[in-house]
């Protein structure tokens, strides 16, 4: 999961995609395409809608996106159009390019730094909705 600061949107799809998944069969991690904020943990904002919620996500902690992330991972799944940009220009190989996409198809997570807590609100619940369906999909295929 990868937006711009890794405190905000992604900090909240890492917790909500393993909150429904089975945590021994899939790795979900998250991380920013810039290093603004790296080492501090998500935005206090995140952290109280995902506890509203019941899910913690006090303990992470914001890390850069690297090259090695696209061997890592099957998945790449951004929030905004930018942010798949960004991606795309790291990427070295077509099978790279191939893994990123928009976590919700043809629309954005907006970012809501500069937001209020209602904007916060609102991320959540569309970061739930894409990570249900998202779950759902990856279960269907692990049976
Ligand atoms: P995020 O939100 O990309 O959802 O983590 C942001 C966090 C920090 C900044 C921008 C967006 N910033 O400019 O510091």
């Amino acid at each position: 999961m990868v937006c711009l600061g890794n405190i905000c949107r992604s900090p909240l799809a890492e917790g909500i995609l393993k909150s429904k998944l089975a945590e021994d069969q899939f790795m979900v991690n998250s991380a920013g395409t810039e290093a603004y904020h790296t080492g501090k943990p998500p935005d206090p904002r995140s952290i109280d809608i995902a506890a509203k919620n019941g899910i913690d996500i006090s303990h992470q902690s914001a890390r850069k996106f690297v090259a090695d992330d696209f061997r890592k991972f099957d998945k790449i799944l951004v929030m905004d159009r930018s942010n798949l940009s960004n991606l795309k220009q790291m990427a070295l190989t077509e099978q790279d390019k191939s893994k990123i996409s928009l976590l919700i198809e043809n629309n954005e997570v907006p970012d809501p730094y500069y937001g209020n807590p209602d904007d916060f609100k609102k991320v959540f619940d569309l970061i739930d909705q894409a990570c249900q369906q998202l779950a759902d999909q990856l279960q269907s295929t692990k049976r």
